[in-house]
Parts: C-alpha cells; structure tokens; sequence
C-alpha cells in the first residue's frame, strides 16, 4: 500500500514573516512533557531554550521551575561519589530511559527516536509535481505537516493487509504503514487553560509547532535577516542601476 503524503497545513511560522505562536509552542512543550518524553528524549534541548527569544515565551524564572521537576545524576562531588540534584536551566530535558537498549526493551524491539531534531529530519521532499515549485514557492513545513499527519492518521487496516503483532496501522509513516508507536493521544488527554479545544488535531498541531521550534530555534532571527537582506539587495540593484546609467551616459 502506499505512504500518503502529509497534508499541507497552516503554520504561523510558514512564510515571508513567519513567527512562532508563543502560546501555541507553549501548549506543545505541555503535550511532549505530559504524552511523548514517557518515550521520547530531547537531549539537545536545555531548560534555559524554553526562555531563549523566539521561543515559546517562558521567562528565566518559569524555566528554572520547570527545570527542577526534575532531578539529573550529578558528581563526583568532594567525597568522590555521586549524587543527585535538581535539574536547573543548564541542564537538558530528562530521558526516559538509560539508553537505546533499554528504550527498546520497553517498547516491543523498536526504537522512539531522539525528538530534537525530528522536525527537520522528517522534512521529507515534497512529490510531483510540488517540487517545481520550490523555487517560486519554497517550502519548509513538510517536518511539522509530517508529525500531524503521523498524530492523527492512526486508521483500521484496509482488508486484507495483515498489521504484525505490537504495530499499529498507519499510511502517513515514513517507512511502511505501520509502526511501534501505539496511537499517542486522545481528547482531553491533555488539560489547556487557555480554552484551546482539547482535541486530537488540535494537540498533534501545538505539539508539531513544538518540534519545529526544536528543530529551528532561529527560524524568526532567520528570516528577519533574509527580509532585511532583500531589501538591502533590492535597493543597492537600483542604485547600481542608476550609477551605470551615469557613468556611461556619455557614451553614444
Ligand atoms: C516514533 C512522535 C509519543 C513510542 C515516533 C516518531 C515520531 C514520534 C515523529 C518517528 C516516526 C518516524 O520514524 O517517522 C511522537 C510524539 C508523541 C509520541 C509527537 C507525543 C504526542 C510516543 C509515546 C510512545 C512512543 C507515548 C510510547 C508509548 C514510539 C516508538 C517509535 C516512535 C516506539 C518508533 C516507531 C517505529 O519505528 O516503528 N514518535 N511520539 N511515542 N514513537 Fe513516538
């Protein structure tokens, strides 16, 4: 059967003057904390990110709060022997298990990757006839559009394809119909307070803008340099425009 390609969704930080929804990536770090980091780490990420401009818009006292929920393995100290403490802004988000041989031996044999950089990882090429838009239309959201199509496109297997034990049918994965990560999230599994509808699509989105933010902590930075550039570009054309215009108008 064949993978279906990701559907494109809305993304406030597509574009020219795409932006981070502060609130949105601050309600996908409560998705991965509450459902996804029992499986999944995100090593490269530090407590003192969540604080980092064009981030989700925690303040510096917010992240040390979070951050000590949580203990980390410290030392040795000066009795030689290590010791436990809370974790603090330095330190990165906690991993579920020891290593990869124990995070297999949890889940059935397969291996729930690294979430860090899944977004970019996941930035698989758009199909024919897209990609020939990417010069006129570059596009960079296929990680996130992928992530959402994963989180809600759990389906009953079509007759007649077997799904083998411990795998869960699914046509938006990247490598097969099926996977090992059981279907991670339901209605009002996850408690907003802002009055955001507590539903499956509405979770897969915040925490997908999550992972992108992960994945490209300076995406904002990133474009308001390129806009800045453009212009710069734009009106340093012309004057070189007019400058050769002048020079040469002399000549016949
Ligand atoms: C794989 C995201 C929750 C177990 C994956 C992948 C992503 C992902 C993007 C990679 C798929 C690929 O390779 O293309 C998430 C998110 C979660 C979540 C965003 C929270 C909303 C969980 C939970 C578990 C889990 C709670 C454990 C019960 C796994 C496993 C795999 C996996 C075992 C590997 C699947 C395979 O290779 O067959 N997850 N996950 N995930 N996840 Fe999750």
């Amino acid at each position: 059967f064949p993978i279906h390609h990701p559907e494109y969704q809305s993304w406030s930080f597509a574009g020219l003057f795409g932006h981070y929804d502060r609130a949105q990536l601050q309600r996908g770090y409560q998705v991965y904390k509450e459902v996804c980091s029992a499986c999944h780490a995100m090593s490269l990420v530090k407590f003192r990110n969540l604080a980092d401009e064009g981030g989700p818009g925690f303040t510096a006292e917010q992240a040390k709060v979070l951050a000590a929920g949580y203990t980390v393995q410290d030392g040795p100290g000066d009795d030689g022997e290590m010791f436990e403490r809370p974790r603090e802004p330095k330190d990165s988000f906690p991993s579920p298990f020891a290593n990869e041989k124990a995070a297999r031996a949890a889940n059935g044999g397969a291996y729930p990757p690294d979430l860090s950089l899944i977004a970019k990882a996941r930035a698989v090429e758009r199909g024919f006839p897209w990609f020939l838009f990417d010069v006129v239309w570059p596009y960079q959201e296929q990680g996130p559009d992928y992530i959402h199509a994963l989180l809600t496109g759990y389906q009953d297997a079509p007759a007649g394809v077997e799904v083998p034990e411990g795998k869960y049918y699914n046509p938006y994965f990247i490598a097969g119909n099926a996977l090992a990560m059981p279907p991670p999230l339901s209605a009002d599994q996850v408690t907003y307070t802002d009055g955001t509808p507590q539903t499956v699509d509405q979770y897969a989105k915040d925490v997908s803008a999550f992972l992108m933010w992960a994945a490209e902590p300076h995406l904002e930075a990133r474009k308001q340099t390129g806009f800045k550039a453009m212009i710069f570009l734009i009106v340093f054309g012309c004057l070189l425009g007019f400058v050769k215009r002048k020079v040469w108008a002399d000549v016949p």
